[in-house]
């Protein structure tokens, strides 16, 4: 089929190259053109395992190409997929003026029968404002139809996620779009739910909300962990095998960020809070969130007691594993309050180096380090803040040597314990 994507984010791209790899026929649009140039010249903004081969394959094969004009990608296309950002705003509420902005361009491009579908994460009801933007804006006055369709994909695995999808919701408000969509997405072999527009959207946010409320509830288990001295890795297996909880999303750490859990939680809020309802539970779930920080940053105080002069190695930046993402990332809020401690901090990261730099403040008391390895030497204490697998390889007899006194906190959970203690280390994890 034509299709074509506006906005060429971690969603859009990945879901233009996953299509055209399908077989699709799709144009990828961005009213940046600095990133449109460096798209055509064969870049790729991210960092996404498997997705650089992908768009290049793809685009070689004449599947897949790049546009600056909302209009072009119109006028090429059947069905049009809106990927732009919905940023958060300062009350919890959504910034929803890029969805407006594109489903204006949308209309004003119209010549015929277009099926929109919106793959931003949105709040409930935003289907029916896209509607009715459509219709006010769409000069040649065709027939149209809006579809929510919302994107389940986690960053580092967007490829995988994509290609192999648990589910496919198609929110409609009428049976004439839902053919096509099913074409689209026939190649990907998975269970397709038809909805209503509402409820596509409103299974978004409650999906993520509760996975973050899976995430919070093994955390707050945690704390009862180190209370009592269990452990809660073995209380995760027992619990998660009964496959009505399931084990994933039940890794106690350092509380879940990102770009998508804490806006989306704040955007459920706002919008059930709209609608007359006051969402306590999730409220909760942010103040779990946040409190797992301080628990971590207390137990750093707590073994260190002083924080100011010491120098303290952080291993990873990225807000999860697999990524250059560093938005709204655990392991840079941790860098930030022990820097306001007065810490100073040697740091690596595999591929969240160069974002690191732009978010953490310039400042002399940062080393950034490119060998892991090297991470420790003259630090007082080492930091596992992000769950990159290749830290579990990490040195440890050298690090050991290399730290002024062998202190590691696991803020991921990485390590053995027992293995910890034999090798010498004082060695603090989560919720164990
Ligand atoms: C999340 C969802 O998992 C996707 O399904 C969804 O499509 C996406 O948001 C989105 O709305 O676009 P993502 O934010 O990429 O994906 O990353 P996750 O793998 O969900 O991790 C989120 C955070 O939770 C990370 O900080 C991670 O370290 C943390 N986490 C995850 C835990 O602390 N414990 C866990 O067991 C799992």
């Amino acid at each position: 089929m034509k299709l074509s994507i506006i906005g060429t984010g971690y969603v859009g791209l990945v879901t233009g190259a996953c299509f055209a790899e399908k077989g699709h026929h799709v144009i990828c649009v961005d009213n940046d053109s600095a990133k449109v140039k460096v798209l055509r010249g064969g870049g790729i903004p991210i960092y996404e395992p498997g997705l650089e081969e992908l768009v290049s394959s793809n685009v070689a094969a004449g599947r897949l190409r790049f546009s600056e004009s909302t209009a072009e990608g119109v006028a090429s296309s059947d069905v049009v997929f809106i990927a732009v950002p919905t940023p958060p705003q300062p009350d919890g509420s959504v910034d929803l003026s890029f969805i407006e902005r594109v489903a204006r361009d949308i209309a004003s491009a119209m010549t015929s029968y277009k099926i929109v579908v919106d793959k931003s994460t949105v709040p409930v009801k935003t289907g029916e404002n896209v509607t009715e933007t459509i219709r006010r804006y769409c000069r040649a006055k065709v027939d149209f139809d809006v579809v929510s369709n919302p994107e389940f994909l986690r960053e580092g695995f967007a490829v995988e996620d994509l290609m192999k999808p648990d589910r496919i919701v198609i929110g409609v408000g009428s049976q004439r779009p839902v053919a096509a969509m099913r074409e689209i997405y026939a190649p990907f072999d998975a269970p397709i739910i038809v909805t209503d527009i509402n409820s596509a959207e409103l299974i978004k946010h409650a999906a993520n909300s509760f996975l973050a409320l899976k995430i919070s509830y093994i955390n707050a288990i945690s704390a009862i962990c180190e209370a009592s001295g269990a452990n809660v890795q073995e209380v995760a297996n027992g619990i998660g095998m009964d496959t009505r909880i399931g084990r994933r999303f039940l890794d106690a750490g350092l509380g879940f960020g990102g770009s998508c859990f804490p806006k989306d939680l704040s955007a459920f809020i706002k919008i059930a809070e709209q609608l007359g309802y006051d969402f306590r539970l999730l409220k909760e779930v942010q103040r779990i969130n946040a409190e797992q920080m301080d628990r971590f940053v207390k137990k750093i105080a707590d073994t260190l007691w002083v924080l100011r002069d010491k120098k303290i190695g952080v291993l990873g930046l990225a807000f999860k594993q697999n990524t250059d993402d560093v938005r709204v990332s655990p392991a840079i809020e941790l860098c930030q309050r022990l820097l306001k401690e007065g810490a100073t901090l040697r740091v690596h990261d595999p591929k969240a180096m160069e974002k690191a730099k732009a978010v953490l403040p310039p400042s002399d008391k940062v080393a950034y380090v490119d060998d892991m390895n090297a991470v420790a030497e003259g630090c007082d204490a080492l930091v596992v803040a992000t769950e990159w697998p290749q830290f579990k390889k990490l040195d440890l007899d050298g690090a050991r040597r290399a730290l002024t006194h062998p202190i590691l906190f696991d803020g991921r959970n990485l390590f053995d314990v027992k293995e910890m203690e034999s090798l010498g280390f004082i060695y603090k994890s989560v919720g164990r």
